[in-house]
């Protein structure tokens, strides 16, 4: 049996290689996601943009700054948690994912990846991650303003996991009531984590 660690670094050779889509034809890099195999918390944002696409690294820009904040705030080193997107390459001009894109993907690698990982707590950032993980358990999506900060108990990936929208810190940059929800919305990932563990 292959460890976590040897599962996700697998994933990540395929992913840096991966031609099944065509956003495989514009990217500089692959990202495929980075972090801690076993953390208790994995969080799933969008897609790779300018910076993270130069890098091959996830959230390395200033949504990544603000995400970084984030779990400072909360308590929480990036080290201790897994960082990834649902899709792994940078769309041009930073475009939506597409449906297709989203399909294949997701199924190939971030799929998998939650399946290594298996952490008990899912944080969703941004709505393409929502739709993809809660589709996945049959739940449509309303907004995500909506729903944010709320628990959903998924079973889809094989395994328990509680699962958590929250608005895309991109989103919340310069829009000051996002960024009080998100800052909320983090300062209650603990008290979550906690509870889970016992
Ligand atoms: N936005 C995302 O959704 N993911 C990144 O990696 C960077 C910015």
């Amino acid at each position: 049996m292959m460890t976590a660690v040897e599962r996700l670094s697998k994933i990540h050779d395929e992913v840096m290689v991966c031609g099944r889509c065509r956003l495989a034809e514009q990217r500089r890099n692959a990202v495929p996601g980075e972090g801690n195999a076993s953390a208790e918390m994995m969080f799933v944002g969008e897609a790779p943009g300018r910076r993270e696409d130069l890098r091959g690294r996830p959230f390395v820009g200033a949504a990544g700054r603000f995400l970084d904040e984030l779990l400072h705030e909360a308590g929480f080193s990036r080290d201790a948690v897994y960082i990834t997107n649902v899709i792994k390459c940078r769309p041009p001009r930073n475009r939506d994912p597409r449906p297709d894109e989203i399909a294949t993907c997701a199924e190939l690698y971030l799929a998998r990846q939650i399946q290594a990982i298996r952490p008990k707590l899912l944080i969703m950032l941004g709505r393409h991650s929502t739709s993809y993980i809660l589709s996945e358990e049959g739940i449509k999506v309303g907004g995500i303003t909506k729903i944010h900060g709320r628990r959903y108990e998924i079973k889809s990936f094989g395994f328990p996991i509680v699962a958590m929208p929250m608005l895309h810190p991109a989103a919340a940059l310069y829009n000051a009531k996002y960024k009080d929800m998100l800052k909320h919305d983090f300062r209650i990932l603990s008290t979550q984590v906690e509870r889970l563990r016992h």
